[in-house]
């Protein structure tokens, strides 16, 4: 039975991801229909167009897919100046011998393969990017260390709900014929130092899928999704034999180190193959979407906290 599942913001792209499922599109089709939905969404300043700036006022977006039943995957980082992050990974996987661009060769693709370039930032993100910087006229080395640790903690406190602020979108996905695919897509932290790359677009860290066991994507703080292997180790978990709700918790355990003391969030969905899911989070009252057969639309559900 397909499904698909999503955090919070995904909400605006999920009914166009489950009706591609419905008109009998793979789980590929599906994640990337909905992402690029909430890429378009200029409320949404963590992912896409509108996304926060990095700290010289840059959006750079990541963002990756996977395909569970090829363990084929597609990445982008650093990607300025084109808000579908999400469909300019798929052609990398599809097109190119690689999975990960960076930077001025992920733009150079993105031109090639027809995307139109636009500046993606908005006058609202932009404020808010000139509010953090203000009384640093220069943003030479002296001090900017503590500097970007401490937009950092104000990039946690934008809004009550990371996912809108400082986040990202997940969406996983498992079609008819039972493949599962999954995408992450982001601007990444707020006045995050230049060139800095999170999860996102790290195969294994912020999104692993395979359809022999099931799938889990990030969001939160990046960097420690990277240090425990975070996606990839949900799937492990499932692969040793784990219920799908034991193998989130032993993955957020392998976090636990790294979390410990932080003021940052982390958080998760995870889908198996038997179509079970579930979403967890360091933080209270985070919820995620999902929708199957039977439903109308799509439900919100509250998270696991951990
Ligand atoms: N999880 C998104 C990021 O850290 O950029």
């Amino acid at each position: 039975m397909p499904i698909i599942i999503a955090s919070s913001n995904g909400s605006v792209g999920i009914d166009a991801g489950w009706e591609m499922l419905t008109r009998g599109g793979s789980a590929l089709d599906a994640v990337e229909a909905a992402t690029r939905l909430v890429e378009d969404n200029p409320d949404d300043h963590s992912v896409g167009y509108s996304g926060y700036p990095n700290l010289l006022g840059e959006v750079e977006l990541d963002a990756s897919i996977m395909d569970g039943s090829t363990l084929r995957a597609g990445a982008v980082g650093g990607l300025r100046g084109y808000r579908y992050a999400l469909s300019v990974a798929r052609r990398v996987m599809e097109e190119l011998p690689h999975v990960l661009l960076v930077g001025e060769g992920a733009a150079r693709f993105a031109a090639e393969i027809g995307m139109q370039p636009e500046n993606l930032l908005t006058p609202e993100a932009e404020q808010t990017w000139r509010a953090g910087i203000e009384g640093h006229a220069t943003l030479d080395w002296a001090g900017i260390s503590e500097l970007v640790a401490q937009l950092l903690k104000r990039s946690a406190q934008l809004t009550r709900d990371p996912e809108h602020a400082t986040g990202t979108v997940n969406f996983i996905a498992q079609d008819a014929a039972g493949h599962i695919a999954s995408a992450v897509s982001t601007s990444g932290w707020a006045w995050k130092y230049p060139g800095r790359l999170g999860d996102s677009s790290i195969i294994g860290a912020g999104n692993y899928a395979d359809s022999r066991y099931g799938a889990a994507a990030c969001t939160g703080w990046g960097e420690a999704a990277i240090r425990a292997g975070t996606a990839r180790s949900v799937v492990l978990y499932l692969k040793a034999g784990y219920t799908l709700e034991t193998a989130c918790r032993e993955a957020f355990g392998d976090l636990q180190p790294i979390m410990r003391g932080t003021p940052n969030a982390m958080s998760l969905v995870a889908l198996d193959r038997h179509g079970n899911h579930c979403a967890f989070s360091t933080s209270e009252d985070r919820t995620y979407v999902y929708r199957t057969d039977g439903m109308a639309s799509a439900v919100e559900l509250p998270r696991l906290v951990v």
